[in-house]
């Protein structure tokens, strides 16, 4: 394999995707690849797919009609299909597709120099054995010329898979079985990736706070999540943790106290609530209802008063009625949202509630989806507003879309865009701002100057550390 050959990997879908495709990325560069700017550069290229609605799964369809324009146009050039399509369909992908090369499933990832170099000597092959044990996470270091989606940030997997089987959800089906990782493996990838420079780490997993509770506990450690953040937060370095996405009933006191006690943990929760109503939940097999969800906010904004809460919601759900949506907007009103995603109801191959016939008419669905998203912008703005005149600090990612700004975010996760004077921060760097504007989507913020802008001790601006936070007493029953 010549050194020259070039990759470029086209990502869809969650954040364990965008990890996916960074362990690709650096398996790739271990094999003597290097990556391409744009499809055009590239020798091979890599689609990762996400398979949550029908929509991102036609992605893929409509990418691969594109792409046999793209693989005539030179020869040796070479595509693989990787993430959960590629788990969900396997062998139809080769069959349907001839400009495809390979295939390879989720829990694969490793194996994917091997598939590229078996496709250079003319092999198509698919690869999505289900691999059970944790041999899946033994990957290598990060190879020198390799970087991150953001200098300063990085994910680290803490458990994949799912055994909640929510009726409407693929999940389970394309990540297979529930596995955590040993903490002592976590905890070293957080020291490495704090030794190179790292401040944030996205702690990951399907339900990611349901760590520990199955493989772990077998043998190799004794931890649960609550314990890891705290082993994570010990860190020298480690400025901001944050973790995606938890699952309402996995969240203990000593996870809520967590929040309250942790400097570097992040005051932002993403809660996935997907609807408001007690029946519609329990036929999406969520196993909990309305009350015990806005109990996890209280308990979260007992332990840490300024915490953002952000969530996921699905309308048109089968059997959903006006009153089961009304129940949605009430607990959304009540909750008080700084952000949300709202999807209208996909379908999903082999998933219980895509057997149920009382499905929502389309126009309906739609009509509460526009109904939803008004209430959740509302209720951003507002948020928004509240911060004007307040200080805070934001990890730059780059340049920002507006032009002659920076961007970032704040420890609540929302994006600061904020004009830059003659020696504007890097991205890596953290910069204290305040913030002087309020728009739907975004902050605007001005940067302060500082003598060293670049190292907000946290002291004299407000980061991640509990503001007033009480201190939690007795239990909530999930
Ligand atoms: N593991 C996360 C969810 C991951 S999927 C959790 O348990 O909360 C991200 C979001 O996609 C879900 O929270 C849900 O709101 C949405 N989603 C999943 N399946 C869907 C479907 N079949 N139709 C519409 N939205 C769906
Ligand atoms: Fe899907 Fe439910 Fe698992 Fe989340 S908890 S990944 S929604 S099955
Ligand atoms: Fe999509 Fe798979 Fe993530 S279906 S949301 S890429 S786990």
């Amino acid at each position: 394999m010549g050194s020259s050959r070039r990759f470029h990997i086209r990502t869809y879908g969650c954040q364990m995707n965008q990890h996916d495709t960074e362990k690709v990325s650096n398996l790739l560069h271990h094999a003597g690849w290097r990556q391409a700017a744009e499809d055009a550069d590239a020798d091979l290229l890599l689609i990762n797919t996400c398979s949550i609605r029908e929509k991102a799964e036609h992605r893929l369809y409509s990418d691969l009609g594109l792409l046999r324009d793209w693989k005539s146009a030179a020869s040796g050039r070479l595509v693989g299909v990787g993430g959960c399509v590629a788990q969900q369909e396997g062998d139809a992908i080769l069959r349907r597709f001839p400009q495809v090369d390979f295939v390879f499933g989720t829990h694969n990832v490793r194996l994917v120099p091997e598939l590229v170099a078996a496709a250079e000597s003319g092999r198509r092959q698919v690869r999505r054995e289900e691999v059970r044990d944790l041999s899946r996470f033994d990957l290598p270091e990060r190879h020198p010329d390799w970087q991150g989606v953001t200098p300063g940030r990085a994910f680290v997997t803490v458990m994949e898979g799912c055994d909640m089987f929510c009726s409407f959800c693929i999940v389970p089906r394309t990540r297979g079985r529930e596995i955590s990782r040993p903490a002592a493996a976590i905890v070293a990838e957080a020291q490495e990736l704090a030794a190179r420079g790292v401040r944030e780490i996205t702690l990951l997993g399907q339900t990611v706070n349901a760590y520990g509770r199955h493989a772990v506990r077998r043998g190799h450690d004794d931890v649960g999540f609550a314990a890891l953040l705290r082993r994570i937060a010990g860190i020298p370095g480690i400025e901001r943790i944050r973790y995606t996405s938890p699952h309402p009933i996995f969240f203990d006191e000593d996870l809520c106290r967590a929040h309250g006690e942790l400097e570097n943990l992040c005051p932002h929760v993403h809660l996935p609530l997907q609807s408001g109503s007690d029946a519609v939940l329990a036929r999406m097999r969520r196993r909990h209802d309305a009350e015990a969800y806005l109990r996890v906010v209280e308990a979260l904004r007992h332990a840490r008063p300024d915490v953002a809460i952000t969530t996921d919601l699905i309308v048109g759900f089968p059997g959903e009625s006006d009153a089961d949506f009304r129940e949605t907007l009430r607990v959304v009103d009540e909750v008080g949202f700084v952000d949300g995603y709202s999807f209208k109801y996909s379908p999903r191959p082999e998933t219980v509630a895509a057997g149920d016939p009382d499905r929502v008419d389309p126009d309906v669905a739609q009509e509460r989806l526009a109904a939803l998203q008004e209430r959740l912008r509302a209720l951003t703005l507002a948020a928004h507003r509240a911060r004007v005149g307040g200080r805070t600090q934001i990890l730059i990612e780059g340049e920002s879309r507006r032009g002659g700004q920076v961007m970032g975010r704040d420890p609540w996760h929302r994006v600061v865009n904020a004009a830059t004077g003659a020696a504007p921060p890097q991205p890596g760097q953290v910069a204290p701002v305040r913030i002087v504007e309020a728009t739907p989507h975004s902050l605007i913020g001005q940067l302060e100057v500082k003598e060293t802008p670049e190292i907000a001790d946290g002291r004299e601006t407000e980061g991640c550390r509990p503001r007033g936070a009480g201190s939690p007493t007795g239990t909530f029953p999930l």
